[in-house]
């Protein structure tokens, strides 16, 4: 059944002109069919929807799923997971009252009072990678990307679960091997079984010698089996690592592409966190999410959706409806700060946005307070992006000051 309408063939990920946009028929789509029909890459029709109100609505709605097993890829994606039953612990892939069981036991470990405890830790780090990508300049421009973006955010999300210092470069490779743009399904599949073996080594340290970190305190705790505990700390390092990692270095390629942008907000840091707020939702690097399925037959806006229907709900789109704010293809730092999806919304809301928050204001403010002249190393237009990945970003971003 195609609703009578015509089915958009696959999610539109090329990006036009600007890199900072959606793809532009996105925006065609959110004014003519807010809720679409859509071709699945494996030939299923299912849905796209783009209007803001719409994703939210369906995100808060009980009957949609996020069951793994009924799930569908929007994009082609190297490692085939989808439509497999979640390995206990995947909580990202189960609905209630699974997904709730997990989500309790790690939330408390990011609510906005203990994540304001990590600050001057985080600001330590920040400091320690800029010094270390300082002495990397030599004539030629250096990668902010590898040079700050992912081992800031590799960092961040270890400290966090209690990974010793003297594991971090071998997590960090297998974090970065299944992310990595060109991995193929092999090396992504490697880089995943590198990081579970990884935390089945760590689960089995933190047993013997208790700790107050993320994963000792799951160990001590006792409510999750080993298996578990080894598939919610890899959600949590792999969830908070690219998202992360692409927001610093994209957004600092947005900031130094809007100078007016970055001198509103170096005159004036109390925008700090409104200016964070706005890159999220400028940018909405999770720009192929949100992934559901229908759960049971339902009317929605005067369409019927089967059971078992594949929904691709655009936060890209949505971010960028104008009943969410005005102007909102422009990035303004000095915006009240609106409620945007680039975290999602619903009970799969991102669990470590604090965390995330506070992360990108101390990346951008120790940046920026160190290297006033930052500048790009090469012209904006050869910058390469990866609009064919989950996550969106940039490939390198060669910068000098
Ligand atoms: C700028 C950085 C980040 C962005 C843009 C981001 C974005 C998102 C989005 C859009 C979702 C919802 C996906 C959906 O409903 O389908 C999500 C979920 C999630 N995020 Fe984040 N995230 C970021 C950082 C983090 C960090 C630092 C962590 C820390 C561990 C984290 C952990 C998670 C987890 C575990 C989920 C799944 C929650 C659930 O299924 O209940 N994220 N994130």
């Amino acid at each position: 059944m195609t609703d009578g309408l015509p089915a958009v063939p696959g999610l539109p990920m090329t990006r036009g002109r600007c890199p900072f946009d959606p793809a532009p028929e996105l925006g065609v789509l959110r004014a003519d069919h807010p809720v679409a029909r859509m071709e699945f890459p494996d030939g299923h029709v299912g849905w796209l929807v783009t209007g803001c109100t719409q994703v939210r609505a369906l995100l808060s709605d009980r009957r949609m799923s996020s069951r793994g097993e009924a799930l569908r890829s929007p994009i082609p994606l190297p490692m085939a997971t989808d439509r497999t039953e979640p390995a206990p612990g995947m909580f990202t892939a189960m609905d209630p009252p699974e997904h709730t069981r997990y989500r309790r036991a790690v939330a408390g470990w990011f609510s906005a009072r203990r994540t304001r405890t990590l600050e001057p830790r985080l600001k330590e780090l920040a400091e320690r990678h800029l010094d270390a990508m300082g002495a990397g300049k030599g004539e030629s421009p250096v990668d902010l990307v590898t040079g700050f973006a992912e081992p800031m955010a590799a960092s961040v999300i270890c400290e966090l679960l209690g990974v010793p210092l003297s594991e971090r470069p071998a997590f960090a490779r297998a974090i970065k091997a299944l992310f990595a743009v060109h991995s193929s399904a092999e090396e992504a599949i490697a880089g995943w079984h590198a990081l579970t073996g990884l935390l089945r080594g760590l689960v089995e340290a933190k047993r013997a010698e208790p700790a107050d970190d993320l994963l000792a305190t799951l160990v001590t705790e006792g409510r999750l089996t080993d298996e578990e505990l080894v598939t919610v700390g890899s959600v949590l390092l792999t969830a908070g690592y690219d998202t992360s990692a692409n927001m610093i270095a994209l957004g600092t390629f947005a900031l130094l592409e809007h100078p007016e942008q970055s001198a509103a907000l170096a005159a004036d840091t109390s925008l700090a966190e409104r200016a964070v707020e706005e890159l999220l939702r400028y940018l909405t690097v999770v720009h192929a999410g949100g992934i559901r399925a229908v759960g049971e037959d339902l009317e929605f806006e005067g369409h019927r959706m089967a059971a078992g229907d594949a929904v691709s709900l655009s936060f890209a789109a949505a971010n960028r409806d104008p009943v969410l704010c005005a102007l909102p293809d422009e990035l303004d730092v000095t915006r009240e700060p609106v409620p945007h999806l680039a975290f999602g919304h619903g009970i799969h809301q991102c669990v470590g946005q604090q965390l995330a928050r506070l992360e990108l204001r101390v990346a951008f403010a120790a940046l920026f307070g160190r290297f006033p002249g930052l500048r790009l190393g090469i012209p904006a237009a050869e910058v390469r992006t990866r609009p064919d990945m989950i996550i969106y970003g940039v490939q390198e971003l060669p910068v000098t000051w």
